[in-house]
């Protein structure tokens, strides 16, 4: 699914429009360049071989004019596909600055996306579905998605590589974007603006899936994972230790009394593919392994080691994966 150069694959429209840019940049200076080392080694072993200074070529009207006139057309070209791009990209519906006329319109999203150090909060407010590093679209090549970037602390940069440019997450300002998968796929997001410490584990996934998985994805997101989950003796003492504990200060659970947003919303923490924002996987192990000791996993993420007891370490992965 995923080739070794992720941004030569592009699986959206606007990534297309943005890799057939790149490859004719590419074959253009290749060209330049293939001509130009071409006439460097040609110079050189005549030069040799003749013993004497190449013929001297000063005041050669035609010559000058020529390659004036060639690297003019030459970045007249590059500006002429490149603004071709900027129009394909800004054709896709909108990206109209807000004014009080469109303020409603504006607001019209389906995706809220807030960069935090050093993690991603993902809200689909339409559905009232919050989450984390793990974005879920519909794959479809007419579906798009109206999304709203911002930050809550410093510069990020989304980023998917697949599925089209970058933009910048800054703190007190919106920025829009569109978000398409062609086809059915999970696509790596990477935050691309220096932001930190952590700046390299601010990962995200995009999960590109039919419609119909698609709305079963949401569906489960809305469900109130304590409700449906028949839970063991061990996660119930998580529950109650979760609770007891600090945890509820930073993190959400929804329908229950843990309401903080500093932390990654919990309410289905157990569906999510990944950990600490790509850092480690999720599974037992690995999150026992980030409960004893985040900063061992993560150095500088603004989860404390909280030198958990091993019985309670045991009990709050069993209560966690129960968040489903
Ligand atoms: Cu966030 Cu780099």
């Amino acid at each position: 699914m995923n080739s070794v150069i992720p941004v030569l694959d592009p699986a959206s429209p606007q990534a297309e429009a943005i890799n057939n840019l790149f490859l004719q940049v590419l074959l253009i200076s290749a060209v330049i360049f293939a001509i130009v080392t071409g006439l460097i080694l040609i110079a050189i072993s005549k030069g040799r071989r003749r013993q004497t200074l190449p013929d001297q070529n000063f005041g050669s009207e035609k010559a000058e004019i020529a390659w004036v006139i060639g690297p003019v057309i030459i970045v007249l070209w590059l500006v002429a596909i490149s603004a071709n791009l900027v129009i394909t990209l800004n054709a896709i519906p909108d990206v109209k600055p807000q004014s009080a006329d469109n303020a409603e319109e504006v607001q019209d999203v389906e995706l809220i996306i807030t960069g935090h150090q050093w993690w991603w909060e993902v809200e689909y407010p339409k559905a009232g579905v919050i989450s984390a590093n793990e974005i879920h679209i519909p794959a479809d090549p007419k579906r798009k998605f109206r999304i709203r970037i911002n930050s809550d602390d410093v510069i990020h940069s989304f980023w998917v590589p697949q599925l089209g440019p970058k933009i910048d997450a800054i703190p007190g300002r919106d920025n829009y974007l569109w978000l398409q998968a062609s086809k059915p796929g999970t696509y790596q997001g990477r935050c691309s603006e220096y932001c930190g410490a952590q700046h390299a584990w601010m990962n995200f996934l995009v999960i590109g899936e039919t419609e119909e998985e698609y709305q079963k994805w949401i569906a489960g997101q809305q469900k109130k994972p304590e409700a449906t989950t028949l839970i063991s003796p061990l996660a119930t003492a998580g529950r109650e230790y979760f609770f007891k504990a600090t945890c509820p200060r930073c993190h959400k659970i929804a329908g229950t009394s843990a309401q903080a947003m500093i932390g990654p919303d919990l309410t289905h923490f157990a569906t999510r593919s990944e950990i600490g924002s790509g850092v480690l996987t999720n599974s037992t192990e690995n999150l026992t392994l980030w409960l004893k000791n985040p900063q061992a996993v993560k150095p500088g993420c603004k989860m404390p080691n909280f030198k958990l007891s091993e019985q309670n370490l045991k009990q709050l992965v069993a209560y966690l994966e129960t968040l489903k």
